[in-house]
């Protein structure tokens, strides 16, 4: 209820100027440190996937590893790691991103997902949806269904879901512009 995603919200520290003026760097380790939010954290992922027949739970390197395993062992599925370039040492298919300034990348072993499986994508936050297309986008080429993309923090908008490429999109709490750690 409010209170679990009242208390999730406060255990996120809020950095300013993090990693550089103007951005309030919403860092998520502080809700690892407080057992209580990280377990209702992972409680509201699981109870809302375990019976949604979902066999592959995607989580996007580096913050989404931190949720996704626990999430996957937890409903029963099998827990796929979307690497930055050059990192998983298979065969891959990639998908490049835009950033700010710039673009980045994120690959997939080839194999680990087969057509046909019913997918959710975790990681920690949600700002462009730049990570989360290009995530989406490598489950679609192997033929997989991408069921929703489910993050900690994101932008809300109306009834608390939006819309990503076409995918429903599911976030705990929207990112807050003062500390509360
Ligand atoms: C951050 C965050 C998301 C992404 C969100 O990751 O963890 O993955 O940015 O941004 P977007 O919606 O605009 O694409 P980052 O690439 O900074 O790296 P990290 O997770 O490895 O720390
Ligand atoms: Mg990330």
């Amino acid at each position: 209820g409010d209170a679990r995603l009242q208390a999730i919200s406060n255990a996120i520290r809020v950095v300013p100027h993090f990693p550089k003026q103007g951005i309030m760097f919403q860092d998520i380790t502080t809700l690892l440190l407080d057992h209580k939010a990280f377990k209702n954290t992972v409680d509201i992922f699981v109870d809302r996937y375990k019976d949604m027949d979902i066999s592959v739970v995607a989580g996007v390197e580096a913050r989404g590893f931190m949720f996704g395993p626990t999430i996957a062992l937890a409903i029963g599925a099998k827990f796929v790691p979307l690497r930055k370039p050059k990192k998983l040492p298979g065969e891959v298919i990639a998908e490049a991103y835009e950033l700010e300034y710039g673009s980045d990348c994120l690959e997939m072993h080839v194999g680990a997902v087969e057509a046909g499986e019913r997918a959710i994508v975790i990681d920690d936050l949600v700002a462009t949806g730049g990570t989360l297309s290009a995530a989406i986008s490598l489950l679609e080429r192997v033929g997989a269904e991408v069921v929703e993309c489910a993050c900690v923090i994101g932008l809300r908008e109306v009834k608390g879901q939006r819309r990503l490429n076409g995918k429903p999109l599911y976030i705990l709490v929207e990112p807050r512009e003062i500390d509360s750690c």
